[in-house]
């Protein structure tokens, strides 16, 4: 196994009832390095990504980081190794303001109550890599897709994830979005962060892809 790469799947397999959704995938990530998997709707993207991040389980191949085998029974695990994800669908807390969504499972507590204030300094120096201009006491409701976006990305960061997955992120962006979003992925990149995308138009970062076929 290669050590320089820090991400490495081999022939990934997944089975579903009635359905082979993954038939020998092959992927490989190093530092730095943005990869797409591109693929027809159905084509096994969302599954691929869910195996990398710990939300699912492959039937068969082995997933290693840094050349170590790893195995994730869920996405905390995956999350610990240094890999995080960025669904499809958005995950957040909409009625929740963008400093608790980031840190939901680590509010600061301070004689059994919340620290807002030592919360709100945290979401702030993450928010501020981003230079969004998004506050941490607003309301993710309030917030644009893109915003929202930006506030997964910012949790991933804050998680001290090294590997980012995206599960198909400029689906719901419009061009501008988009645009902005890969900014954000072009600074981190230059940090060494890693990126696998899923299906999108990000030729511009693209140096490796996997293709996938239902
Ligand atoms: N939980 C599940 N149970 C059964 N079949 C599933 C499950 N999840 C996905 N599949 C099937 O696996 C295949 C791959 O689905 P997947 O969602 O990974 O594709 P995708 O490339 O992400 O598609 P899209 O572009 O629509 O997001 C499809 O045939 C789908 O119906
Ligand atoms: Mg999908």
């Amino acid at each position: 196994m290669n050590e320089e790469k820090l991400l490495a799947a081999e022939k990934i397999e997944k089975e579903f009832p009635g359905t082979k959704a993954l038939k020998g995938v092959s992927v490989d990530l190093r530092k730095g390095e943005v990869h797409a998997v591109a693929g027809e709707n159905g084509a096994g993207k969302s599954t691929l990504m869910n195996i990398l991040s710990g939300g699912m389980r492959q039937t068969s191949g082995n997933i290693y980081i840094e050349g170590k085998q790893v195995s994730f029974s869920n996405t905390k695990e995956a999350q610990k190794a240094g890999i995080g994800l960025v669904h499809q669908e958005l995950a957040l807390f909409p009625e929740l303001t963008v400093a608790e969504n980031i840190f939901v499972e680590r509010l600061p507590q301070r004689k059994g109550f919340v620290h807002k204030e030592e919360l709100n300094r945290q979401a702030s120096e993450v928010l501020e890599q981003f230079h969004s201009g998004i506050k941490p006491t607003q309301l993710v409701e309030e917030l644009s897709v893109s915003e929202q976006q930006i506030v997964e990305i910012a949790k991933v960061v804050s998680e001290e994830c090294r590997i980012i997955i995206f599960d198909e992120p400029t689906s719901s962006l419009n061009e501008e979005e988009a645009c902005q979003l890969f900014k954000i992925i072009g600074e981190l990149k230059k940090r060494e962060w890693a990126f696998t995308i899923s299906a999108i138009s990000c030729l511009k970062f693209l140096r490796s892809a996997t293709g996938l076929r239902s």
